[in-house]
């Protein structure tokens, strides 16, 4: 699929044609007009899928005859499918549906969540351009390609905006949180807001809402065919206007991207300012994504690619050799030596070892691993988070190995992890002292809640593509199971509580629209696999891995 994207060929110009071989969106165009039900994933052979990684890629995915557009009941293809899908899948079409936001008589993207009494109180009725995202997907497996590009336009005009908070001007290349548009009935206009973070609590930086911008504008162009969008003048200055907000130098000493707190899907204090694994992983995918749409016919293009192959070089060994942790790595910090001066230092970041929580000695498998929430000197914080893991294996951060031991470890925790409703966002929860002083009291985060070791169901769709690229559609199906057996039932909510994420979130959302597009792309790409070349990159064979250090890997 996307075995030539990247390092190889950026030695020479290359359109977004010239480099996907594996062009996606002929497949998904073809069948349109009359479709036929693939096979579902259930009576393929299993073997045809697993294959993929022990091959070292994951071509085997053209051996199908790939890419009809899904075949579920929506109000757009009922009439033409024979089988019998979800019941849910239908409702969850029509809410969805509820949930879009028209700019000018256009699709522009839907509002976060379609419960009524939550857009009267909260920014609920705002387009999250996060929250967006497995909108957009479900609409692009849907063969409705429009809402996204008038998406990707709509917010690509909206960073064109001048941004303050208070007297401070944000850097060009910003992109909104969300945008709202106001309808004035009376004189027929339709007005744009939009947050930047000046308006959001706690007036936190929406440092994902570009990477999200930028991998769309992939899924989208891989998904359609149409390269004249991401290769018109004005997404390539988007692109690059996102790009050097991150590349631009400093006083770093590391590849990865320092952020404040809040900074991510995780938008309240939790501790994550620093170098977190979300933004990481999805600065990763960024990075990979712009390499494969950025135009390199004049010197600026050509400066940016450049650009991008360092950084992407140094970010990978940086995450790999540094981030990852698994028995074998969690017993050699364990023994430490700490003060280490010079270039021979073992324990580069003098991580005390005093300080790795008591949980990680139970929590780690002998098989399997994971990246951990941050890395900086003297703090590793070991917490596990959904997206950043996910996110690694869909960019092929992950090695494949790596990729394998995090659904091990995912398989071999799966109470923690996954317990009754999929999936948690962070694991462990904090408590007591340690949750006053990281969250600063935060009634909303308390322990098993929200963002503090939550369960929310949008992550459905990543760990469901992370199965799918993993060969493992079989833990994918569980987790689907799970959420099939009370999300309908309980509204669509936001998030869960508890341990086992078994009660409904004490201030979720009903009818959150991404729990509800979440599922439907979880369904659509179990259905139909070929949709996972939208959101995800094959390994780069030129980033090998750095270093080896689990026997938990072999597989
Ligand atoms: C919450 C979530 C954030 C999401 C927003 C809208 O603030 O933490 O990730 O974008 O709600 O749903």
């Amino acid at each position: 699929m996307d075995g030539h994207i990247g390092l190889k060929k950026i030695g020479s110009h290359a359109s977004i044609s010239e480099i996907d071989d594996f062009d996606l969106s002929r497949l998904l165009d073809k069948p349109r007009l009359n479709i036929e039900r693939q096979r579902s994933f259930d009576e393929r052979s299993l073997s045809e899928l697993s294959i993929g990684l022990a091959r070292g890629g994951m071509d085997n995915y053209d051996t199908y005859s790939p890419g009809v557009r899904s075949g579920f009941d929506t109000p757009a293809s009922s009439t033409r499918n024979s089988f019998e899908p979800h019941p849910m899948v239908a409702d969850a079409w029509e809410s969805l549906r509820k949930s879009l936001v028209h700019f000018r008589g256009q699709p522009v993207g839907t509002i976060a969540a379609v419960d009524h009494q939550a857009e009267e109180v909260l920014n609920y009725d705002q387009v999250f351009v996060r929250d967006f995202v497995p909108s957009a997907l479900a609409f692009l497996m849907n063969g409705e390609p429009d809402i996204v590009k008038n998406f990707l336009l709509k917010t690509l005009h909206l960073q064109g905006w001048e941004k303050r908070v208070d007297r401070f001007k944000l850097g060009e290349g910003v992109m909104p949180a969300s945008f709202k548009v106001l309808h004035d009935p009376v004189r027929k206009t339709d007005t744009l807001i939009a947050d930047f973070g000046e308006s959001a609590i706690g007036r936190v930086a929406p440092v994902d809402s570009g990477f999200w911008w930028i991998i769309l504008l992939r899924a989208y162009t891989k998904s359609t065919g149409d390269l004249s969008l991401a290769e018109s003048p004005d997404c390539q200055k988007g692109m690059k206007l996102i790009l050097t907000l991150c590349l631009s130098e400093g006083f770093d000493t590391f590849p990865t991207l320092l952020c404040a707190d809040g900074c991510c899907m995780i938008d309240r204090r939790m501790g994550i300012y620093g170098y977190p694994i979300e933004i990481q992983a999805l600065f990763f995918m960024a990075l990979r994504c712009a390499l494969s749409m950025l135009k390199q016919d004049d010197a600026e293009g050509k400066e940016c690619v450049e650009r991008i192959v360092k950084r992407l070089h140094a970010l990978s060994y940086h995450m790999r050799s540094y981030f990852w942790l698994d028995f074998q790595q969690l017993n050699d910090i364990y023994r430490y030596k700490t003060e280490e001066y010079s270039h021979t230092a073992v324990n580069k970041f003098n991580v005390i070892p005093d300080s790795i929580p008591e949980w990680v000695f139970d929590f780690m498998p002998t098989r399997g691993g994971y990246f951990i929430g941050n890395v900086s000197p003297a703090r590793m914080d070991f917490r596990w988070f959904a997206l950043g893991n996910c996110v690694a294996i869909l960019s092929s951060l992950a090695t494949p190995e790596q990729s394998m031991a995090i659904m091990d470890l995912i398989e071999a925790r799966w109470d923690e992890l996954v317990g009754e409703m999929p999936l948690k966002i962070s694991y462990p929860a904090i408590e007591s002292h340690e949750w006053r002083i990281v969250t600063g009291c935060d009634p909303k985060n308390t322990r098993w809640s929200y963002h503090n070791g939550g369960s929310w169901p949008v992550l459905l769709w990543l760990v469901t593509a992370a199965c799918i690229k993993t060969g493992r559609p079989q833990i994918a199906r569980r987790a689907i199971e799970l959420a099939e057996s009370r999300l309908l039932k309980d509204g669509w909510p936001e998030y869960y509580d508890g341990k086992l994420g078994r009660y409904i979130g004490k201030q979720a959302r009903k009818y959150q629209t991404w729990s509800i597009a979440g599922y439907l792309v979880a369904k659509m790409m179990l259905e139909d696999p070929s949709h996972l070349g939208m959101i995800s990159l094959e390994e780069d064979k030129q980033m090998k891995p750095v270093i080896k250090r689990s026997s938990s890997w072999t597989c």
